[in-house]
This record gives structure tokens, sequence and C-alpha cells, in this order.
């Protein structure tokens, strides 16, 4: 028989939980550790989205460590007993939530937050983490490196698709999740930082350190947020429509065909606007670091100027690259992927860009590239709307998805089929789609029944018979 006392506590606590129900009050959950990406199941975070991050990282070169303070303003989905926050490595000092001192522990990727008191559904609430140490890189399942790469210089560079931003701050990194920041990185002289948006002040710092603040007035999803330290020679300029555009090479990488391609940076933004809609973000250039011979990396399409790592005995930048990354803010940055599934969204679009591009250029006609992507095998090793997690960057979802684009433009017409270019991100404006949402968008838009054409082109395995 059981003890008096705990029966007491037992129906006591029913009686709670009974009432509770009664008052249509739901029980606070803990906020689940992922929002269940089909590809990524831990990242981002359920129970709440964040609205803006408020970033102050310091530097210390020698060691490449930073000391750092992430206030994240987020509100909560459904009521949180507790939530989760994406962060890898690092160490964590304290976490408050609403000003109040929160527990928090650690497990995996995980950084598991119990506030003093459980937040109420629609609450809009501060969190800030107060965390240190030599941030570093994850491994995806394709091989490819991600995270804050340490330059042979003393320097950094983050880069983070598809989840490389947990590697330096903790956060609801998934793109469905997309916030405004403000980025402050505080260096010693003569270093210089670069990261999104707009560079809104300098500040001297004690032991003549510098602190750079950049900010970021249209949200952005977390793959998209950079940092770049290092030595860069800066440069400003502004497109005919007076877009500000601010561009920054590290001199090691400066070779001639980067330095031609970037003084075309106008020119791209210009001729990307006429095609897709006026340019999205409050300002745009590129970031060319170095990251020597013996990284990865690879070139992203970081919001308002994208990021090329720099790797040693090749061009920096390639003009047809450039050209890409530029396309993705339209197509990535500005309407970004409901899930990393959806991918092709972005890489199959930026490979359009390439064809017009080159099409535009008399390098080859529209038509040349889609054969010439037609006939290469590993465009067929699988649907561009179905890669696996190791196919998230594989090929068919670059040159497969932009045969998608192909078909649609000859089974529209071209003056039907650049309209819907034109009005599919800006359906979407600072937002995100699926596949599923785009399949239904043109439908829509063009009243045609596209059913066919999808399941041969988008969903379909088998290479049809001829283009
Ligand atoms: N989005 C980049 C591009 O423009 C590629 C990023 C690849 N990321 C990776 N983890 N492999 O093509
Ligand atoms: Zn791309």
């Amino acid at each position: 028989m059981r003890p008096r006392p705990l029966r007491l506590l037992v129906t006591l606590l029913l009686a709670c939980c009974l009432a509770a129900c009664a008052d249509g009050a739901a029980a606070p959950v803990n906020g689940s550790p992922g929002v269940g990406d089909p590809l990524f199941p831990t990242a981002g975070n359920g129970g709440y989205d964040v609205g803006h991050y408020g970033l102050d990282l310091s530097y210390d070169p020698p060691s490449g460590r930073i000391e750092a303070t992430a206030a994240l303003t987020a509100t909560a989905r459904e009521p949180l007993a507790s939530f989760d926050l994406d962060l890898s490595g690092l160490t964590v000092t304290s976490v408050t939530v609403g000003g109040r001192s929160a527990d928090f522990s650690r497990k995996g990727t995980e950084l598991v937050v119990t506030p003093a008191q459980p937040l109420p559904a629609g609450r809009r609430f501060e969190t800030t983490v107060v965390y240190q140490g030599v941030p570093g890189l994850l491994t995806d399942p394709d091989g490819s490196q991600e995270g804050w790469f340490h330059t042979d210089d003393g320097g950094a560079l983050a880069l983070g698709e598809p989840v490389g931003s947990m590697a330096w701050f903790p956060g609801d990194d998934h793109p469905s999740d997309k916030a405004t920041y403000d980025i402050t990185v505080t260096v010693p002289h003569p270093m210089t930082v670069v990261a999104n948006g707009e560079l809104a002040g300098t500040a001297p710092r004690p032991g003549g350190r510098t602190a750079f603040h950049w900010h970021v007035a249209q949200p952005m999803a977390t793959y998209l947020a950079t940092v770049a330290i290092g030595d860069y020679t800066v440069q400003r300029s502004r497109t005919a429509s007076g877009l500000p555009v601010y561009t920054a090479v590290d001199p090691r990488s400066d070779d001639p065909q980067t330095a031609a391609s970037l003084a075309r940076i106008p020119e791209i933004v210009d001729w990307e606007s006429s095609i897709f809609g006026p340019f999205p973000f409050s300002s745009t250039g590129a970031v060319v670091a170095h990251l020597g011979d013996r990284q990865g990396g690879y070139a992203l399409e970081t919001q308002n100027r994208p990021t090329f790592p720099g790797n040693e005995g090749t061009p920096a930048v390639p003009v047809t690259t450039l050209v890409h990354e530029l396309s993705h803010e339209w197509f990535g940055d500005w309407v970004t992927p409901h899930n990393w599934q959806d991918i092709w969204l972005n890489e199959g679009f930026a490979t359009y860009t390439e064809w017009l591009w080159k099409d535009h250029e008399g390098v080859a006609t529209e038509e040349q590239s889609a054969q010439a992507a037609f006939a290469d095998a590993d465009n067929w090793a699988f649907a561009p709307a179905s890669p696996d997690a190791k196919q998230v960057f594989a090929p068919a979802v670059y040159g497969r998805g932009a045969l998608v684009l192909h078909e649609l433009r000859r089974a529209l017409g071209d003056k039907a089929f650049f309209r819907m270019l034109r009005a599919w991100p800006a359906a979407h404006p600072y937002g995100n789609a699926s596949t599923q949402e785009f399949t239904a968008f043109c439908a829509d838009f063009t009243g045609k029944n596209l059913t066919p054409l999808f399941a041969t082109w988008l969903y379909g395995r088998a290479r049809p018979a001829h283009l």
C-alpha cells in the first residue's frame, strides 16, 4: 500500500492539472530540438521564432578565440518550459531569459535553456548567451566543411551553409527562421571586419582594438550570416541606380581575373535586376578571403554580398561564379527554401542564371547550356526535388534544377516565363517557400497543367529520350 502523503500529493497534482486544462491554458512543453527538416533533423528548434540577433564578438588572433554575447529576441509559439538553441562546440558561461538567470545544459549541438519561469505562448522574450572558445568546423554528410575557418594570417571566415552558423553563435539554425541582425566584432589593429548588411560604425576599444558594427536591416537566414576578419582592401561604389557596393578583398587573393570580375558587380547587379526585379537588399558587394591551400570552403551567397574563400592556385572569383552567387540574392536570400530538401529552388535558379549570362555574353546559347546539362549523367543521379543529406549540393540539384527552368521556358514561351521568374521571389519577399509552393505558383500563374513537366524534370529519375 502506498504511503498516505504521496497519495495526497498525487491527488493534488492531478487536481491542479485538471484545473489548468479547464482554464484552457495548455501545459508548458519542452521545445523540440529540431524543426522537422527531412535532411537535417536537429537543425533549428521548435517552439519559438527569432526576430533579431544581436551578436557581439571579441576576437583574439593569436589564439583564434572569441569571447561573445548573443542577445536573441524571439517570440514563443507555444507555452515553453524549456527551449533549445543550436550551438556547436564553444563554452557557455551564462544564459538569461527576460533578464533572469536561466538553467542550461548541452547535448550534442543542442543548448537546452530552462527559463526561471515558463514562457506563455505569444510572449516576446530576450535571451542572452555569454560564451567563449575557439570556434571550429562542422563536417556535413557529403564531407564538406563549414562553420568558422581560421585563415592563414590569423583571421577568420564564417561560412554557414547548411548548418555552420551554430559554430559561432547560438540560434535557431534553420532557413525557415529569418531574422534581422546586428553583428559587432572587435579586433586588434590593423585588422578589418566585414559582415552582412551595412557598416553602422566603428569604435575604438581599449588596447588599440576596434569594434566594427554591421547592421542587417532585412530578414536573413542563419546560413547566410558571415563574418570575415583579416587584412582587407575595401572599395565602396554605387550601381547606376544608387545601390551601395562594398567589396573587401584579401590582397593575397587579388589576382587580375578576380579584380576584373569584381569591377563588373554594378553591371551584373543591374543586369540581374532587369530580369528578376529590383535588388532586394540595401547594399551589395563581395568578400574575397584567403583560406590558403589546406582548406576547402566554398563560394557562398552570404546576404548582401557573397563570399569567396580564395584558395591557392585558382582565380578567386570567376565571373560566372560571381553571377551565380549574386543571383542567389533573389533566389535563396530574398525567397529562402522552406527546408533543405527545397535546395534546388536556390541552386537550379542560380545555375540557370549562369546560362542566361553566358547567352548574354555570347559564350554559349541557353540551348547549348541545357544540352550540355542534359547530356551529363551526373544530372540524372537523383530527382532534384528529393536529394538526400549527401546530395544537397550534388550536380543534379544544380544542373537538372536549371533544366526544370529551361523546360518551363519552352512550355510557357519567353514572355510568360520571364514574367513568372520575376513574380516568384516577389510572392515570398524576405520569406520562405517550398517546392510544392513553387509548382502550385506556376500552375496558378500560367493557368497551364504543368504536372507532366514537373513529373519528368523535377520529380522523375529517368532521363527522357531527348531534351
Ligand atoms: N550555395 C553555395 C553555391 O552557391 C554552395 C554551398 C555549398 N555548401 C556546402 N556545405 N557544400 O553553390
Ligand atoms: Zn549556388
